[in-house]
């Protein structure tokens, strides 16, 4: 994939016609797009499961960047890799055995991802770096689009940048929350690859416009 990728996250699309909004993020060249699974549990809000991310596998050819946002992902890794996701990322916070987690994911060939809360220390996730396709730093304590930009997240890109260096780890660093356009160009100098975008993609009047906005920025 070339970078920046912008990941718009259906979480904040309008579900009464979703199929439109993908098609106009198809329009806009969007090559990933984000599936944000909450289970209430994990996080203090429920969105939505395999189906809707089969839905939308139909309604696409973009990377289906798969976020799940639940208790005991595992046993919902066939489900989703079924429903046609691409790329399936774990909460470091909810897999007590993370390093056989990031295997089980593999063993359906897709990519692997492991997501830290603002709260989580970058250390938590060394043991695993080198396995990992992608880390997914949080920038919004998860649950909800809409929020802001926990400004903090951006020496947290620095530091998970220098780590990949030192270790020579080849994982794409995704940001997730609050990305905006006048955010998105400090967010991408500070080392992010793949800039999950919701409410900003969603909530704009005109969603093609504001997909090329978000790109123009990101490449500065
Ligand atoms: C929050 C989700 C984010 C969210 C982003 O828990 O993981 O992907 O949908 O939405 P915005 O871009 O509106 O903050
Ligand atoms: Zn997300």
């Amino acid at each position: 994939f070339e970078l920046p990728i912008i990941a718009p996250s259906i979480l904040a699309a309008d579900f009464s016609k979703l199929g439109e909004q993908i098609e106009e993020c198809n329009a806009a060249g969007v090559r990933w797009i984000h599936c944000d699974i909450m289970d209430g549990h994990f996080v203090p809000n429920i969105s939505y499961g395999p189906s809707i991310v089969e839905d939308a596998n139909h309604c696409t050819d973009a990377f289906l960047d798969v976020h799940l946002m639940i208790e005991n992902p595992d046993q919902y890794i066939e489900a989703f890799v079924d429903a046609g996701a691409d790329q399936i990322t774990v909460h470091q916070e909810a897999c007590p055995h993370l390093h056989r987690t990031i295997q089980n994911i593999h063993q359906y060939g897709i990519t692997a991802g492991v997501a830290i809360n603002p709260g989580t220390s970058l250390q938590s996730i060394t043991p695993v770096l080198n396995e990992l396709d992608l880390v997914l730093v949080m920038s919004v304590n998860p649950g909800f689009g809409g929020q802001s930009f926990i400004p903090a997240t951006l020496q947290r890109l620095q530091d998970l940048r220098n780590m990949r260096k030192e270790k020579g780890a080849g994982f794409l660093i995704e940001v997730d929350g609050g990305v905006k356009p006048d955010n998105i160009t400090n967010i991408t100098h500070s080392g992010a690859d793949v800039l999950v975008a919701g409410s900003a993609v969603f909530k704009a009047q005109n969603i093609a416009e504001r997909i090329k906005r978000l790109n123009e920025k990101a490449q500065k």
